[in-house]
């Protein structure tokens, strides 16, 4: 609603103030009016990890958190899994519109004809120990591309910024298939561009000596509805880290780089890895009550629950235990399915859960899944990450098209000394404390 305003009396001046509401939204800057004199800053806001701070207008994902309802352009998330193909919501999510054929079929060709890395590449991935985490590797691959394609800084140019947004959905999988491989010390597979995106995906995984790698249709899909479900998530950690990197004019190698370092964290991406870990450690279901109060006590975090926004069933999750139970029907369950089954529910009917609305999140049931489809619990942030990227490029596309941005740059409250002389090291003696920065 326009010509909203909130209205704020300072009590230090008993001025008033009219400060304009624009979709319940008020504009930090405007506090800044707000001064006891012309020498005064005047009010700032003060947001420890951006708990209520609109960093951004963004009109690529909707969240309602408390409802658990997710839409990329206005579609819900429901629709685009059981429709479309990831690629298809790769665009949706970059242009903002659903491709018609003409616009699909080219924009699958100009993706399926970047996925080869340059042979520097590759040798730059030949180096890495046998057993660096492929997470480290990815994010060190994708930086290095910013050598091999110089050009990419010129971020003002739509058309410099597309042929990159190419080159980056082509060149993920390849990069993180390429990880996979060195760490099980597997020679390296070329991309085959008459496979789709997933199917390829898993040639350059799992081809051995067969002349032409076929993918398990069935476990393909999974793959490809998996990568729709995390193509974007709105303003999460690494988006954010995404925009902040990319205000700066970096190009969208290192900021993407940048973005899945963020994604690596055991509280964002990482926690799919970390989920596994858990299940293992739980072993059996008789040790989930113990385990549960355990974390209760303080002692650790039940991983693959709770969310920053969702105060409901993670919509995502709801979707991949469906998909995970097709994938089950070719490979067989997966033991840890029952445990993660159990452990659910006896969390949900926890007043300690329930109290603070903690329920599985997109990392509860995806390890399950892609373990059972072979992949070791190392590589799944990477499989986190591939189809990320759609986000983060879109993020960063729109945050460089907004006449409001500007490089990321937020303030502090500063709580240390105030100006003192500078001391002499013969003057200095033996230090009690430790000055932290
Ligand atoms: N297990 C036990 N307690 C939890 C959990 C959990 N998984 N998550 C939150 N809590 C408690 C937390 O201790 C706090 O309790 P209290 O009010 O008594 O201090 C309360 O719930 C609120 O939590 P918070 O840490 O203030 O919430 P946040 O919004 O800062 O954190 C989160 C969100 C996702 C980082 C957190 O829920 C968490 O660490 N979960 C486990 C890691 C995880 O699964 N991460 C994946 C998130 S979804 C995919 C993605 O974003 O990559």
């Amino acid at each position: 609603m326009e010509n909203e305003f909130l209205n704020i009396v300072d009590k230090r001046t008993n001025a008033a103030y009219d400060v304009p509401l624009n979709q319940g939204t008020i504009r930090a800057m405007d506090l800044r009016k707000i001064k006891t004199g012309p020498e005064d800053f005047g009010v700032m806001t003060y947001d420890p990890a951006f708990m209520n701070t609109a960093s951004c207008k963004s009109a690529i994902t909707f969240i309602d958190g408390d409802k658990g309802i997710l839409r990329y352009r206005g579609y819900p998330i429901e629709q685009l899994a059981e429709r479309c193909s990831f690629l298809e919501v790769a665009y949706l999510v970059l242009f903002g519109e659903l491709p018609t054929e003409a616009e699909l079929k080219g924009w699958v060709d100009n993706i399926t004809h970047h996925t080869m890395l340059h042979e520097t590449t590759k040798k730059f991935l030949e180096g890495f120990r046998f057993n660096a985490h492929p997470m480290g590797m990815f994010i060190s691959t994708v930086a290095a591309l910013s050598t091999v394609y110089p050009e990419a800084r010129n971020v003002l140019d739509p058309e410099t910024r597309k042929l990159q947004i190419y080159r980056l959905i082509g060149k993920v999988p390849t990069i993180a298939a390429y990880t996979y491989r060195h760490s099980l010390g597997f020679p390296y597979v070329y991309p085959d561009n008459e496979l789709s995106y997933t199917e390829n995906f898993m040639n350059m995984l799992w081809k051995m000596v067969e002349p032409k790698y076929r993918a398990n249709p069935v476990l393909a899909r999974a793959l490809d509805i998996l990568f729709i479900l995390h193509a974007d998530h709105e303003q999460n950690c690494s988006a954010n880290v995404m925009r902040a990197v990319g205000s700066s004019q970096a190009d969208p190698f290192v900021a993407t780089a940048a973005a899945a370092a963020a994604l690596s964290g055991p509280l964002h991406g990482g926690a799919n890895e970390e989920v596994l870990k858990m299940l293992d450690e739980i072993g059996t279901k008789d040790r989930i009550p113990a385990y549960i109060e355990h974390v209760k006590a303080g002692h650790g975090k039940l991983m693959g629950f709770g969310h920053r926004i969702y105060k409901n069933y993670d919509p995502r999750a709801r979707i991949i235990k469906w998909a995970a139970d097709q994938v089950f029907e070719v490979t067989g369950r997966n033991p840890k399915l029952e445990i993660a089954l159990e452990l659910e529910r006896i969390a949900l009917e926890d007043e300690y859960f329930i109290k603070r609305k903690l329920y599985p999140n997109v990392d509860f049931y995806s390890g399950i899944m892609y373990q059972a489809m072979g992949f070791k619990p190392e590589i799944f942030t990477v499989l986190f990450a591939i189809p990320r990227t759609v986000g983060w490029l879109a993020q960063w596309q729109e945050m460089l098209e907004d006449q409001e941005q500007k490089i990321a740059r937020p303030r502090q409250i500063y709580t240390g000394y105030e100006a003192r002389d500078f001391i002499p090291m013969e003057k200095r003696g033996v230090k009690t404390t430790s000055v932290t920065s």
